[in-house]
């Protein structure tokens, strides 16, 4: 339970997050090498007063996490240039005076093919569905149930090894939030919780392994993953989305 100062920390965080997230979109094309959207972020989070959150985070090596294709979560940035058609998940986490936001978009490089459009529609309705359930009196799996029912609706797979959680002077709090499960079970939602939903989609089986530099997780099929997440602080009326880019309000996609 935040309060209204606390809330107010991560109000500028998630404005933080979500100015650097439509840099990065406007960023991304064939060519671009993933180390110089890193650099990018870290200039604009360090500029507009933040700090990059997932640095030395369990040893984490960089900013934010761009992951492509395959990758699903956690891909670290370096020389690896996009090509046409690449799917990028970029990843940002941003602390203001102690305070996080954490969010996440899925972007298409180039011409993308038809699935990739329609895993990044699905991932981005999943999300938004997730949205819809944090309001006083729903419970965690009410979020839970609404992803799964959505991706899996869309004949996509969600992976079960990640969740979103709870955020605040910690970027992972309690509850955590699966992106699975029947409804009406786990802890209540009540205003003044902050919490980050982030289902990561893939194209064909759920599965995921992790690859041997102990972060990028991929898919276990080689097909495509999208990610996508937002900070959202419950209030009395419903959600409030810390973490939306002013470059995406009045599109159809949150
Ligand atoms: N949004 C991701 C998560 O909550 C980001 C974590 S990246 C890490 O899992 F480097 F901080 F681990
Ligand atoms: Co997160």
């Amino acid at each position: 339970m935040k309060t209204s100062t606390e809330l107010e920390l991560m109000r500028q965080a998630g404005k933080v997050v979500a100015g650097c997230l439509a840099e990065l979109r406007s960023r991304v094309a064939p060519g671009v090498r993933t180390i110089d959207l890193d650099r990018a972020a870290e200039r604009y989070i360090r500029r507009s007063g933040g700090k990059p959150a997932f640095k030395g985070y369990r040893g984490y090596p960089a900013s934010i996490c761009v992951s492509v294709n395959s990758q699903v979560v956690h891909g670290i940035p370096g020389p690896l240039r996009l090509a046409d058609g690449d799917v990028v998940s970029l990843d940002v986490g941003v602390a203001v005076n102690g305070y996080h936001a954490d969010a996440a978009t899925t972007v298409l490089a180039g011409t993308p093919d038809p699935v990739a459009r329609r895993l990044v529609a699905v991932t981005e309705e999943a999300l938004a569905r997730g949205i819809g359930r944090v309001r006083p009196g729903c419970r965690v799996s009410d979020i839970s149930h609404a992803i799964q029912t959505c991706v899996e609706g869309a004949g996509f797979g969600v992976v079960r090894e990640y969740g979103g959680h709870g955020i605040g002077r910690e970027i992972h709090e309690e509850p955590e939030i699966p992106n699975f499960g029947l409804p009406a079970c786990g802890p209540l939602l009540r205003p003044g919780m902050v919490l980050a939903l982030e289902p990561r989609v893939n194209a064909g089986d759920p599965g995921v392994r992790l690859l041997e530099d102990g972060w990028t997780v991929v898919t276990m099929d080689g097909s495509l993953s999208a990610h996508c997440e937002h900070t959202v602080a419950i209030t009395p009326d419903g959600p409030e989305i810390l973490t939306l880019s002013l470059d995406r309000v009045g599109s159809t996609m949150i």
